[in-house]
């Protein structure tokens, strides 16, 4: 049986300090922050309603000297405003709050170069491929340098969870999702699946290890290098196997289609006038759906190519590595 003091005193340490994980990244104190916000705000609201209900319950209980109900006063126009307002000013408190951290795990900082991660959820497991190739079932990052985690799905809808980070993004199937930090504490923290995925979802777990400095870090990334296809070779193997390079050139010459060259992250215009920025998924909807988006000055000529998950990611990596420049 649950008794009320100790929900209370478990509400309370709740909230405190102590009760949470170990904040171990750039967003997690902004997470908390919003979190005791809500918090103590319902804390708040339900001392005032449920101390008047006890209040009113008490004083106006049945009792033979009161025959019945009281006739309702007439509407108040003033009382209506008032307690519309006070929740809608709340609630843009709590949106302008939520949003400035929102920002700042979708957005990375200007003129920050963070290390990109591919993150792959499947039933019943998470893998990770590194900037540079290194592919690993863990999570490995640097304290103090900042990360951008790509996910995606090969099969159902999966969600990353770092509880010390404060971090949490659905993998969804079909598209990139993406969330950026700065690893703040080096050690190492549990991963979790934090969306219900099937059978094994409770066991979709890994780990994220902090390192204390890129030497560490590095050290890690030699181990084993070259035994497995990295995600620019598939993406250069895959570049030649479906033919692409028959219409895409990577050195900047325009042919049949748009060169491949220096396009990563570039606004380009679209026929109809509409400019798309070269992104994850911008790719991902050139490939399986060629006729979505056209460049200007190109035809809608391109077959849909059937890539798997890896291939597609591959392909993205290629395009990233085709910098402008010599
Ligand atoms: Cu994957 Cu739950």
């Amino acid at each position: 049986m649950i008794r009320l003091p100790d929900l209370l005193a478990g509400s309370l340490i709740a909230a405190g300090p102590g009760y949470m994980p170990e904040r171990a990244s750039s967003v997690a104190e902004g997470v908390d922050h919003v979190f005791g916000f809500l918090f103590w705000l319902s804390a708040f609201f339900l001392a005032i309603i449920v101390g008047f209900t006890i209040v009113f319950v008490i004083r106006y209980r049945a009792r033979p000297s009161r025959p019945g109900p009281e006739p309702s006063p007439d509407h108040s126009t003033r009382l209506e405003i008032f307690w519309s307002a006070i929740p809608l000013a709340l609630v843009f408190v709590i949106f302008a709050l939520s949003t400035k951290v929102y920002f700042a795990m979708v957005e990375s900082e200007p003129g920050a170069t963070p290390q990109r991660v591919q993150v792959t959820g499947r039933k019943w497991s998470w893998w990770f491929d590194h900037q540079g190739g290194k592919g690993s079932k863990e999570l490995h990052v640097v304290a103090g340098k900042p990360v951008e985690l790509v996910l995606a799905s090969t099969d159902v809808i999966h969600s990353l969870y770092v509880p010390e980070f404060r971090l949490k993004q659905d993998a969804v199937p079909g598209r990139f999702t993406k969330m950026v930090f700065t690893p703040t504490v080096a050690g190492t923290y549990p991963v979790l699946c934090t969306e219900y995925c099937g059978t094994n979802h409770s066991t979709m777990t890994s780990v994220v290890v902090v390192h204390p400095d890129q030497g560490s870090f590095d050290a890690w990334a030699a181990e084993g290098k070259g035994t497995e296809e990295t995600l620019l070779q598939v993406g250069v193997r895959v570049f030649e196997e479906k033919g692409c390079s028959a219409c895409h050139s990577v050195d900047g010459s325009e042919g049949v289609g748009p060169s491949l060259k220096g396009i990563w992250g570039r606004e380009e215009q679209m026929v109809g006038g509409a400019a798309v920025r070269v992104d994850e998924n911008y790719i991902r909807e050139s490939i399986v759906k060629p006729g979505a988006k056209i460049r200007a000055g190109f035809e809608d000529m391109m077959p849909p190519v059937p890539l798997d998950d890896r291939e597609i990611q591959g392909i993205v990596a290629y395009v990233q590595s085709l910098k402008e420049g010599p």
